[in-house]
């Protein structure tokens, strides 16, 4: 039966990291590192997703401000509040929660976020960073999701790694970070033939697809490890991941729930990577 890995008690862990590391940064720099969120219109689970980011700034004691903007608002005059930001001493990160309306070019909104303040790691900049090899700013869910697996002490070199989806956000910079690490790393999605052939071979298996319980537990490795990045409603209405857990846990060594598991540590890095744009600031 596999272990669950507990991405809310991890969380905390990392939250309280930060905690600790703001007074320190204070007193060296004069001023807490600041994050800026912007949510533009009412997707409600953007709204809660927002709410929880701002909630963690305040827990870990760093300044916080959230920015909300009515769904109707241009793109231009959201890159004029963005250019602000930018231009703006005191702030260090800017977020832009995704999705935006469909009127709102979210590419030209990215690139417009400055690299020093992309806390969210999507720039060019930081994803050519991110490629290359160089210091950059990593994105949250891909980075929590490696402290995820360092938290079970899982050596990854040689390793098969199959990370199922390939969008920007999670899919591709998290096959790039198991790389790193040197696993052999396959990337799998919607048009893959016999995906679970696929995700058989895999000691660790990322999913990232937005399918509720696309994965299930014949699809999985006896003793593989099991990252399941989904946030999905199942027919009941009830929160579930893109890995059917009933049926993958018997199956996997260790495996992350949702909610509870990738859902926490996203923010938790968050609050990582303000610090680091703050840090990289003076
Ligand atoms: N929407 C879903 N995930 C994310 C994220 O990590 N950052 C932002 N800005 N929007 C998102």
């Amino acid at each position: 039966m596999g272990n669950i890995i507990d991405g809310k008690a991890l969380s905390l862990v990392v939250k309280d990291e930060v905690k600790a590391e703001v007074p320190v940064l204070e007193a060296q720099y004069g001023r807490k590192p600041c994050l800026v969120v912007i949510i533009v219109g009412e997707n409600p689970a953007s709204q809660v997703y927002v709410r929880n980011k701002v909630k963690a700034a305040a827990y870990t004691g760093m300044e916080s401000r959230l920015i909300e903007l009515p769904a109707t608002i241009t793109e231009e005059a959201l890159l004029k509040q963005i250019e602000d930001l930018n231009n703006d001493p005191v702030v260090d990160g800017i977020l832009v929660q995704l999705p935006l309306p469909k009127h709102i070019d979210e590419e030209k909104v990215i690139d417009t976020i400055s690299k020093e303040k992309d806390v969210d790691g999507f720039h060019p900049g930081n994803v050519a960073g991110l490629w290359l090899g160089k210091k950059c700013i990593v994105p949250c869910t891909p980075a929590g999701i490696m402290r995820l697996i360092d938290s079970i002490g899982l050596e990854l070199k040689g390793k098969n790694a199959v990370v199922v989806g390939r969008s920007n956000i999670v899919g591709k910079p998290i096959a790039k970070l198991l790389l790193d690490r040197h696993a052999t790393v396959t990337i799998a999605h919607s048009r893959t033939a016999d995906l679970g052939a696929v995700c058989r071979t895999a000691d660790v298996l990322v999913v990232a697809v937005g399918k509720a319980k696309l994965v299930t537990g014949d699809m999985v490795k006896p003793g593989a490890v099991v990252i399941d990045v989904g946030m999905n409603r199942d027919e009941e209405g009830k929160l579930c991941g893109d890995v059917d857990f009933a049926s993958a846990q018997p199956v996997a060594s260790y495996i992350t729930p949702v909610p509870g598991g990738v859902g926490p540590m996203t923010i938790a890095m968050l609050m990582k990577n303000t610090i680091e744009c703050f840090k990289n600031h003076f």
